[in-house]
């Protein structure tokens, strides 16, 4: 694909989402890509692990009050819309509002023309955050822990993606499967070729590797490609974005 609205999900936290909005989105920027990333999970994590904090302006009011969209520049190519905790709120607010599943798609109307990808990083639930992402979308993205567990609660997220489509959003599609955290041990291998067989050509080629650099580059509130280029989260990411533009 060489443009899209990409939603991130699984409703397991911890899985790799926000790793993988942040840094697939800086490596589809640094392919050339005018790229935006939207944090729309209540806490935040995406804003933070890019170091922005505690923004005066977030995605909950252009969602909520149809404010102008607060974009951030973070480099050439790359903007983010930040979420803060108040976002908790706007989910009552949502629920209470006839149109509320439908505020995100509204909120970017106007930015979609200026990009050619925009990745949305999902809450770790199933929600009415989530529901308006996958009504905001063209394509999910959906990001599968090599574990045991993580594998058997994919049924869940294919449903809610088969009833958005028939419901709200007939032309999302599934982008593909991302397997992260995948090591050496014969356990997580099985855990991707069980996958593989089950998903077919769901599942992108490349799978993420466990990788320290991951972790510690969001700790200091940057990017894999700024933190440590020549890691293997790095050179995963930059294959995941060169394998999707492909
Ligand atoms: N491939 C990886 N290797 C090592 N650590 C990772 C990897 N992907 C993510 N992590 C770490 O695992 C934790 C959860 O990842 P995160 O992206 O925040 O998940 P989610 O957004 O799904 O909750 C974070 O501390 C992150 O730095
Ligand atoms: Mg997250």
């Amino acid at each position: 694909m060489q443009k899209g609205i990409i939603a991130i999900i699984n409703h397991k936290g911890g899985v790799g989402k926000t790793t993988t909005t942040l840094n697939l989105g800086k490596a589809l920027s640094m392919c050339g890509k005018k790229t935006l990333v939207i944090d729309i999970d209540p806490q935040a994590n995406l804003s933070q692990s890019i170091g922005v904090e505690e923004p005066d302006m977030h995605v909950y009011q252009a969602m909520i009050d149809n404010t102008p969209l607060p974009i951030v520049n973070l480099a050439e190519n790359f903007d983010l819309i930040p979420a803060d905790l108040d976002l908790s709120e706007a989910e009552v607010k949502l629920q209470n509002d006839v149109n509320g599943y439908f505020k995100l798609r509204n909120a970017l109307k106007s930015a979609k023309e200026k990009y050619d990808f925009i990745l949305i990083d999902c809450p770790p639930s199933l929600g009415i955050l989530t529901t308006n992402a996958l009504i905001a979308a063209t394509h999910i993205l959906i990001v599968v822990q090599s574990e045991y567990l993580a594998v058997k609660g994919l049924q869940t997220i294919l449903k809610l993606v088969e009833s958005a489509r028939e419901n709200l959003n007939p032309d999302l599609e599934v982008a593909g499967m991302l397997i992260t955290q995948i090591n050496k041990t014969v356990f997580r291998q099985n855990i991707a070729e069980t996958l593989r067989n089950i998903y077919q050509g769901k599942v992108f080629q490349t799978a993420i590797r466990q990788n320290i650099s991951l972790a510690e580059a969001s700790s200091v509130g940057q990017d894999i490609f700024s933190y440590s280029p020549k890691s293997a989260g790095a050179e995963d990411y930059m294959a995941l974005a060169k394998e999707l533009l492909s």
